[in-house]
């Protein structure tokens, strides 16, 4: 019965995250009276602004709000909307992860839900089997804590110790007594990197200013232009971006961001018709992360942007030129001034356009110049390569193996697409792999194995468009099948190269709906 109601309560944990991007500035005031009045009642104080449990954690923005909404859900906890933002701004300022603490597990705030997790066996079987590994590594808490989260654990769901991978073991036991002293050790509530954090962390209003940006999205491609963030009250921005994919499409929309714990950095633009999220890392001048669609996470893009005042050059588009051949190559960045080097082979035959934010060159690769990666260069700025390469020898499917889901069709749920580029790789001079880059291919589907062909699930499970993108089927159950089965499938993805027909190959899985879907997976 808990169950249903924390399903029911999943849908709106979505909006909750949508939410918290309009905090209003008392956090730090108005943090101490909602613990007192909201939480007091169940966790004891501990005096000076401290509480049994709730003080005794770490954790990030996404963190945070799931910990309270789980009050609401679980514990009956009764707080307005207003208000939990305003504790979780409160908290996460207080009790957040250092920058270094989130270094790669950030895939998870970022929502890049086909990553494919690689901790150690008895973390992943313990604890990574109903979410992600990361939801765990983003948490920092004394051995204590995570005793108690254990817990917590089985006594919410009990039946966990007759599940796969507990039900062949001691769950519990290895749980308490091997896994808690390792998390204890490994994620620790104290530790240098967050005490040297706590003193050093900057200002919400040092990101004031333009930014200029970098992307790329799959199936898309390229995108740059320039972010402007104006302060508003309490850590919050107005934002506007302004620019445009490389096949022209625009890139322009406004909207609002929040900024916790120094570095979080927490968006919500329009651009064109869609409500893009942004989640980045706000450091040094430099902003790096994932924007991508509020109801579909999927369609996203990787993205970073450099602020004017800290020159930096960021990225160049495209990152590739085969030998013996010319083309246009824009170089993005901040503060770019000064004469623009593509590296020994490639000469930069006219500038086109040269602005602070972006330098247009035509580019010429000689027929006999080496492969391999060149150090791109502004003036005296470095910090981008550019690969030159002679020819393709093995193109890889991005992503490698990924979930599509089916949906709509009279169901509550969107679908989940899914989206490819094929990756070429050539050899430098000396024999190592070379990334050139994403390169134009033809796509198709076919069985990935016996059982694939027998269930015809090519036919059933969804559409694979020219341009990379997988539309999965309908959801429910469907007569056309055998035994009125849904939609789901098991494919191969397939890319051939439009220039030399190389061909590369991923691992699609087409499968329902996630219908319990909050911040953190
Ligand atoms: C009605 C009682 C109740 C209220 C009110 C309540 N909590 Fe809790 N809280 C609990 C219980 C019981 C637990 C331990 C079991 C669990 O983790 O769900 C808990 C555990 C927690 C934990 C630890 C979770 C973990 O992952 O280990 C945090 C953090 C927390 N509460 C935060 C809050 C905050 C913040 C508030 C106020 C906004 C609040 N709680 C209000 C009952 C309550
Ligand atoms: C049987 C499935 C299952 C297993 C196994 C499991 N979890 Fe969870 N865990 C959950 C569910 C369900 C939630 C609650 C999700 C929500 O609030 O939406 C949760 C929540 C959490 C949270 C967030 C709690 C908070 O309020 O801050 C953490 C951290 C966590 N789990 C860590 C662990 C660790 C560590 C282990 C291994 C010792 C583990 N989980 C094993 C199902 C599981």
């Amino acid at each position: 019965m808990k169950t249903t109601r924390l399903r029911r309560h999943a849908g709106k944990l979505a909006l909750v995250a949508a939410a918290l991007l309009s905090t209003q500035a008392m956090a730090a005031e108005q943090g101490p009276s909602l613990l007192q009045n909201k939480c007091m009642g169940c966790h004891i104080p501990e005096g000076n602004d401290t509480y049994s449990r709730i003080s005794h954690q770490r954790k990030t923005p996404e963190g945070w709000l799931m910990s309270i909404a789980r009050m609401q859900v679980m514990h009956g906890l009764q707080i307005s909307d207003d208000d939990r933002r305003t504790l979780v701004k409160y908290l996460a300022d207080k009790q957040g992860l250092a920058p270094s603490e989130t270094d790669g597990v950030r895939y998870a705030m970022e929502r890049r839900l086909n990553t494919v997790e690689h901790f150690d066996e008895q973390l992943s079987q313990t604890c990574g089997r109903c979410h992600s590994g990361a939801r765990v590594a983003l948490q920092r808490r004394p051995a204590q804590e995570w005793e108690h989260l254990v817990n917590f654990h089985l006594g919410q769901w009990p039946s966990l110790e007759y599940q796969a991978q507990a039900r062949d073991r001691e769950w519990l036991e290895i749980a308490l007594k091997q896994v808690v002293p390792d998390l204890a050790k490994r994620f620790p509530l104290e530790s240098p990197a967050y005490a040297a954090w706590e003193k050093a962390k900057p200002k919400a209003d040092t990101l004031q200013g333009q930014w200029a940006f970098s992307g790329h999205m799959l199936a898309k491609g390229d995108v740059r232009g320039v972010m402007t963030v104006t302060p508003d009250q309490g850590d919050t921005f107005k934002v506007d971006v302004k620019g445009a994919y490389a096949d022209g499409t625009p890139f322009n929309g406004s909207g609002s961001a929040i900024l916790y714990n120094g570095y979080e950095w927490r968006g919500n633009v329009k651009v064109g018709d869609s409500h893009l999220r942004q989640v980045f890392a706000a450091l040094d001048g430099e902003m790096k992360g994932r924007m991508f669609e509020a109801e579909h996470d999927e369609r996203g893009l990787d993205f970073s942007a450099a602020q004017a005042g800290k020159a930096r050059l960021l990225a160049v588009q495209p990152a590739f030129i085969k030998a013996g051949t010319e083309q246009e190559v824009t170089l993005v960045g901040s503060d770019l001034a000064g004469k623009p080097d593509l590296g020994a082979g490639v000469q930069v035959t006219e500038v086109l356009e040269s602005t602070p934010t972006w330098v247009r060159v035509k580019a010429r690769a000689a027929a006999d110049a080496t492969p391999g990666q060149r150090e791109v260069t502004v003036g005296a700025l470095k910090g981008a390569s550019l690969a030159v390469y002679d020819k393709v020898d093995e193109v890889k499917v991005v992503p490698a193996f990924s979930i599509a889901r089916i949906g709509e069709n009279g169901a509550s749920v969107p679908k989940v697409q899914g989206r490819f580029e094929a990756e070429a790789w050539g050899k430098d001079a000396s024999g190592q792999p070379l990334r050139i880059g994403y390169l134009p291919a033809k796509w198709k589907v076919e069985p990935f194995n016996e059982r694939a062909i027998e269930d015809e699930d090519v036919k059933f499970a969804g559409t694979m468009q020219a341009d990379g993108v997988f539309v999965p089927g309908g959801a429910g159950p469907n007569p056309a099948r055998k035994m009125m089965t849904n939609n789901a499938g098991n494919l191969k993805v397939i890319a051939q190269l439009e220039d030399g027909g190389q061909q590369g190959e991923g691992h699609l899985i087409v499968t329902v709906q996630r219908w319990n879907n909050p911040p953190l997976p």
